[in-house]
C-alpha cells in the first residue's frame, strides 16, 4: 500500500513564506518524558513529528503555530502539539512515522493519521469538524430522506437510545471516519418510514449511473472497530476508479487484495474490458477490490510494469501479509483472453483460493550477466538463482536509475566487482529495483539499499556501513559462509588509492 500511495504523494505546501518569528506559545513540545502524560491529558491531539532539518516542516511552522493559538480560544479542550522527531528517534519509531511532517490525531490516546490540508484554516476546519457532533441527527422522516442524498455514501444508525453502548460505538465510528457522512436516528417514525429496527445500522450507497439508493444492513456485534471494517468493505462501488482522491479508501480498506483493470478509457477494447471486469467486480464483491486504472496515470503502470501497448489488462495487487514487506503482484488476462468467456472469473477464483504464484517484475537478462568490472546484474528473473545459491555469499545492491547516491556508489562498486572477480564463492551483484521486483519478502524502501545473503543458510543482512570498498571487503570477510583469500598483489597501491 505504501508504495502506491507514496507514488501519489503531491507536494502540499505552497510558496514557503520566511522564517519571521513565529510564535508558537500554543503549541506543546512534546518529549519521551512528558509524552504520554500530555496524550493521556488531552483527549483530542493533534501531534506533528518533525526534524528540523525538513522543509516542509518549517512551511507548516506558522501555519501549525496560529491553527493552536485560534482554537486555544474555541476549543481549549483541543490541543496542538510538536515533536522533535529527529531527536527523539524511539517516539517517531513508535508511531510509524516515515517521513516528515507526519501529523497524527489522538483521540483517547488512539492515533489516526491526520489527511487534512497544511494551513491555519484548514487544520482548524478538520478539528473543528471532529469536535462537532459526530452524527446529524435526524428528527423527521424528510431528515433522512435528504441525508441520505448528502453524499454518495452515507451511514445511518436508527438507534433506540441517544446513551448507551451502541451509541458510544456508533459515534466512536462516525468520529473517526472522515470521509462518510453519519447520521443518527431516534424517533420510530423515521425508523419506521425507513422499514429498519431500532438498532440497524445502514449504509446507503447511491453512485452516479445507480437509479437508486441501496441499502446495506449491518448484521456484526455493535463494536467500532467491526462497524468500520464493515463501512471500509460496503463503501465502495463495485468499480473504483483510481484517483489521487480514492486511493485512501483502496488501500485503506480491510480488504487488502485489489484487483486492477488497465485500460484506456475510450477506447473500445477497453469498453469492453470494463464490462466483463464489473461483472466479476459484482460477483466478488467484499472479497476483492476492483480498481479501474486509466493508462494516464504512469507511476502505477511502472509500477507494474505494463506496457499501454498491452492494455488493457489485469493484474492483482496484494498487500504484504505478515512476514512480507512488499506488495505481491499477480499478472492476469491479456488484451487477448481478457474477455473471452471465463477467462478473468477464472484468473480471480485462482487468486482467491491461494492457486496462484506472484508475479515479479523483470527486465530481460542483460547480454553479459557479469559486466566487465565483475559486477553481477540481477533482474526478476534471475535473482532466487545467483542470490538464494546455498554455495555463494552475495552482496546486492538495489538502487534507482535517478539515485545521486546510487550514481556515486557506481564507481566503488565497479572496484569491489574487480577486486572479487576471481573469488568464486562472493558476488557482487546490483539490481535496479524500479524495472525489477525483488522478492516480496525482501524490504527495499530507499535507495541504494545494499543487502548481503549469506552462503549456506541465506540469511540476509543489512549493510549499513561505509560506502567504501574498505568498508565492503571487512564486511564481506567478516560475515561471509565460505573461506576465500583474496590476491595480496598490489595491495598496498591500492590503499593508496582507495576511494
Ligand atoms: C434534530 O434536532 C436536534 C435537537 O433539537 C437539532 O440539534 C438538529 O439540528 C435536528 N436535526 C435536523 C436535521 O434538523
Amino acid at each position: 500500500m505504501r508504495a502506491l500511495l507514496i507514488l501519489l504523494v503531491v507536494g502540499l505546501v505552497g510558496v514557503s513564506r520566511g522564517q519571521e518569528d513565529v510564535d508558537e506559545r500554543d503549541v506543546i513540545d512534546l518529549t519521551p518524558s512528558n509524552f504520554d502524560q500530555t496524550i493521556a491529558k488531552y483527549p483530542n491531539i493533534l501531534v506533528e513529528f518533525y526534524a528540523p532539518w525538513c522543509g516542509h516542516c518549517k512551511q507548516l511552522k506558522p501555519h501549525y503555530a496560529k491553527a493552536a493559538t485560534k482554537l486555544k480560544k474555541e476549543h481549549p479542550e483541543v490541543a496542538l502539539a510538536k515533536v522533535d522527531a529527529d531527536a527523539h528517534k524511539e517516539l517517531g519509531t513508535k508511531f510509524g512515522v516515515r517521513g516528515f511532517p507526519t501529523l497524527k490525531w489522538f483521540v483517547n490516546g488512539e492515533p489516526t493519521d491526520y489527511e487534512g490540508g497544511r494551513t491555519d484554516d484548514a487544520i482548524v476546519t478538520w478539528i473543528k469538524k471532529r469536535m462537532g457532533p459526530a452524527a446529524v441527527q435526524l428528527n423527521e422522516t424528510s431528515h433522512l430522506d435528504d441525508f441520505k442524498n448528502k453524499a454518495e455514501v452515507v451511514v445511518v444508525g436508527f438507534l433506540n437510545s441517544k446513551e448507551g453502548d451502541a451509541w458510544k460505538e456508533f459515534e466512536k465510528v462516525a468520529k473517526k471516519m472522515d470521509d462518510v457522512e453519519f447520521g443518527v436516528s431516534h424517533e420510530k417514525s423515521v425508523h419506521e418510514h425507513a422499514k429498519q429496527k431500532g438498532g440497524d445500522v445502514v449504509l446507503y450507497k447511491k453512485f452516479s449511473g445507480d437509479a437508486e439508493h441501496e441499502a446495506v444492513v449491518y448484521s456484526g456485534a455493535m463494536n467500532a472497530a467491526d462497524i468500520e471494517s464493515w463501512i471500509g468493505i460496503h463503501q465502495l462501488p463495485f468499480v473504483v476508479e483510481f484517483s489521487a482522491a480514492t486511493s485512501g479508501k483502496i488501500f485503506g480498506s480491510p480488504i487488502k487484495s485489489q484487483v486492477l483493470l488497465f485500460c484506456d478509457v475510450g477506447s473500445s477494447s477497453c469498453e469492453e474490458a470494463i464490462k466483463t471486469f464489473k461483472e466479476n467486480a459484482k460477483a466478488n464483491y467484499g472479497k476483492i477490490i476492483a480498481v479501474l486504472v486509466r493508462n494516464e496515470n504512469d507511476n502505477v503502470l511502472n509500477y507494474f510494469g505494463v506496457d499501454k501497448e498491452e492494455t488493457p489488462c489485469v493484474f492483482i495487487a496484494k498487500s504484504p501479509s505478515p512476514g512480507e514487506k512488499g506488495m505481491s503482484k499477480y499478472k492476469g488476462p491479456t488484451k487477448d483472453t481478457l474477455t473471452k468467456d471465463g477467462e478473468l472469473a477464472k484468473f480471480l477464483s485462482s487468486y482467491l483460493n491461494g492457486e496462484l504464484k506472484p508475479h515479479r517484475k523483470s527486465e530481460k537478462l542483460p547480454a553479459n550477466v557479469v559486466d566487465e568490472h565483475g559486477v553481477t546484474t540481477l533482474v526478476g528473473a534471475n535473482f532466487d538463482e545467483i542470490v538464494m545459491d546455498p554455495s555463494k555469499d552475495v552482496l546486492v545492491e538495489f538502487y534507482a536509475p535517478w539515485c545521486g547516491h546510487c550514481k556515486q556508489l557506481a564507481p566503488i562498486y565497479d572496484k569491489l566487482g574487480k577486486e572479487f572477480q576471481d573469488i568464486d564463492s562472493v558476488v557482487i551483484a546490483k539490481m535496479d529495483a524500479t524495472a525489477n521486483d525483488p522478492p516480496s519478502n525482501i524490504d527495499v524502501q530507499g535507495f541504494p539499499t545494499i543487502k548481503f545473503f549469506k552462503a549456506t543458510d541465506k540469511t540476509s543482512m543489512d549493510y549499513n556501513g561505509d560506502r567504501t570498498v574498505k568498508g565492503f571487503r571487512k564486511f564481506i570477510k567478516q560475515n561471509a559462509g565460505t573461506n576465500f583469500e583474496l590476491k595480496k598483489k598490489g595491495k598496498k597501491k591500492a590503499a593508496e588509492k582507495e576511494l
